[in-house]
């Protein structure tokens, strides 16, 4: 669609009366950003990025914004467009509406589309004032006003909730509202009733009635309880129409956008009643996915309104499963995420319920963030100290700490798997590149990173490849303990390592490394063995590769001695006969070594 031929058909002078009697202070704080004076403008947390301290700043002289944070700026229209999601025909209307001024009418299909629309919504605000008053009829509503009562909503509750109720009656509400002129089809339209053979029906009936508003507090679908088990299923909403996309929408978003703001959180449930009675009682920056799992359009909806999500999910394996499911993309979007888990058997609204509105608040204040979720999920599963289960659950967090965002928090992250895990640092970071992180992102691959992966002599890199073969085939150490000294490794930490190794392999039984690593009381080497465990596995010619470096670290022990007879010869001015004939005997030793590499050294 044509949008200048569109926006044209709006008089410009109308545009300008609208811009100019509209004062723009007054629209960004009615439509949720808290906004504070500062000197002769006004100042609040920028809606359209992640922040911490106020760097959006609304001026009323100019009537305009801008955030110093992401160069966002423009008019009241830009933002109510931008903020709102709504194009340029919405917005205006929405203005004018606002002043009472009435707009001429705009291109034809843009029109029909936008009434259509319009009539669904007043459809859906006559069916829900119409339950409701079903609901607060004696003799009509009355066992579904005990149901709500045993389940302690309060009547204001019931009121700000515009609860209804929908009687046993099939036609009830195709009769109220086709004699309040809406048509049948708008009523199919709207998802309220169903045209079937034998005549138009009713879709909800004998059930309790949740308006699902949009978050611009707009009635646009229905869930409907039912008051007994036999009737099933248990809710029963409102199919996608026009209006309503539940992949676009959260339950309570309208009412629960105010304290997200000022909290800069948001709390995530997964019922209609959690949420609900979580505002009851005081808890009011909580919205409800309604029983689906978080969507992408709900996490960037979502991140309009606070940069954080604190998932509350019921204390069954459901709650659990969907707690998992999907949030990578979540992060995707930006949004930070942290979990709140219920005890068993408890969700939001019977936990708040018996434990009081505080414990409740206590028990998100301490939500973890996904990683800590995913390793404390892998600890309770299986034994976190295995190595080859450590391994599993780097991979499972590769992907999460993939879709971050934000470099800072990755990093941070990784700190703390390192530390959970007993691994090292370098090798998620290691990992992370292996699953396409590009190097510079990594803490190495910054100029300012302090810890530089370490460099190692080429001495020690051979050290190190002979003790990693060995912690992955601890069958081996007897073969090379017999020809290596392991005051011989020349890396103080390697030598460690090899003597923990040499001296665990006694009575011919094979090294338990496991045990090794849970006896071993110094972090770095614990550190450096499982590091070693986890590497990719070795070659194939795993024996030549240990008699290769054998042989390399012979070479350079005969070296050593060559150099030691050399200095020793000068400094004691000894025989230069003799001298020459040990450095002879040592330099046929190292040629026979190259060419013989498994041949033992003549002591
Ligand atoms: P729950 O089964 O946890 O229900 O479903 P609830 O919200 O705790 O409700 P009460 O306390 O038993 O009354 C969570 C959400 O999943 C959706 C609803 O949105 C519900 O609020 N759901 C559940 C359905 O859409 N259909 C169902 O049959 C069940
Ligand atoms: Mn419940």
């Amino acid at each position: 669609m044509n949008t200048t031929g569109t926006r044209n058909h709006i008089p410009r002078e109308t545009i300008d009366e609208i811009r100019n009697r509209t004062n723009i202070v007054e629209v960004v704080s009615e439509c949720g950003v808290a906004l504070r004076p500062a000197g002769r403008d006004y100042k609040g947390l920028c809606p359209f990025h992640d922040e911490k301290t106020p760097s959006f700043t609304v001026s009323v002289q100019k009537q305009i914004f801008y955030c110093f944070g992401c160069q966002t700026g423009g008019n009241v229209i830009s933002f109510v467009q931008k903020h709102e999601g709504r194009s340029f025909i919405e917005t205006m209307e929405w203005l004018a509406g606002r002043l009472n001024i009435s707009l001429p009418s705009q291109d034809v299909r843009e029109t029909a589309n936008r009434k259509r629309v319009l009539s669904l919504e007043n459809l859906h605000q006559f069916a829900v004032e119409y339950y409701h008053r079903q609901l607060l009829t004696d003799g009509v509503g009355a066992s579904a006003m005990r149901y709500l009562k045993h389940r302690d909503v309060q009547p204001k509750t019931i009121r700000m909730f515009q609860l209804g109720y929908a009687r046993s009656g099939r036609r009830d509400l195709v009769k109220a509202a086709t004699d309040q002129g809406f048509t049948i089809q708008q009523l199919v339209d709207a998802g309220l009733i169903k045209d079937e053979d034998r005549g138009p029906q009713d879709r909800f009936w004998n059930r309790i009635l949740f308006p699902i508003c949009n978050e611009r507090g707009v009635p646009v679908a229905f869930g409907g309880r039912s008051l007994s088990e036999e009737h099933q299923p248990k809710y029963l909403n409102s199919p996608a129409t026009v209006l309503y996309d539940k992949s676009n929408l959260l339950y309570n978003l309208d009412k629960a956008r105010q304290s997200i703001y000022k909290l800069q959180h948001v709390l995530l449930v997964e019922g209609y009643m959690d949420a609900l009675m979580l505002y009851q009682s005081g808890i009011e920056n909580v919205v409800a996915s309604s029983g689906t799992s978080l969507s992408e359009n709900h996490a960037s909806l979502l991140k309009r309104f606070a940069p954080e999500v604190i998932i509350v999910y019921d204390g069954d394996a459901s709650g659990f499963r969907a707690a998992h499911r999907g949030l990578d993309r979540i992060l995707a979007e930006g949004l930070r995420v942290r979990i709140a888990l219920l005890p068993a058997g408890e969700d939001p609204d019977s936990f708040a319920r018996q434990h009081g509105p505080a414990a409740f608040t206590e028990l998100t204040d301490k939500a973890i963030n996904l990683i800590e979720f995913q390793i404390q999920a892998a600890i309770q599963r299986q034994d976190i100290h295995r190595v080859d289960v450590k391994a599993q659950v780097v991979r499972e967090i590769t992907e999460t700490l993939l879709n971050l965002k934000n470099r800072v928090e990755r990093s941070e992250y990784v700190k703390y798997a390192a530390r959970e895990l007993h691994v090292d640092e370098r090798m998620i970071w290691q990992e992370l590149q292996d699953a396409g992180l590009k190097a510079e992102q990594t803490p190495q691959g910054t100029k300012r990173a302090k810890r530089a992966p370490e460099k190692l002599s080429p001495r020690a890199q051979i050290e190190i490849q002979l003790l990693e073969a060995l912690i992955q085939n601890p069958e081996l150490i007897p073969h090379v303990k017999s020809q290596f000294h392991y005051q011989d490794f020349t890396d103080p930490r390697f030598s460690k390592i090899a003597q923990l190794l040499w001296e665990a392999c006694k009575d011919n039984e094979n090294v338990d490394i496991q045990a090794l690593i849970s006896e071993c009381s110094d972090e770095t080497l614990r550190a450096l063995i499982s590091n070693a465990l986890l590497r990719r596995t070795p070659p194939p010619n795993l024996q030549a590769r240990i008699d290769g470096c054998l042989s390399k670290l012979r070479n350079f022990l005969l070296q050593d001695l060559e150099q030691r007879v050399r200095s020793h010869a000068l400094a004691e001015g000894s025989d230069e006969i003799e001298t020459l004939k040990e450095l002879i005997k040592l330099s046929n030793q190292r040629r026979a070594l190259t060419a013989h590499p498994s041949e033992e050294l003549d002591a």
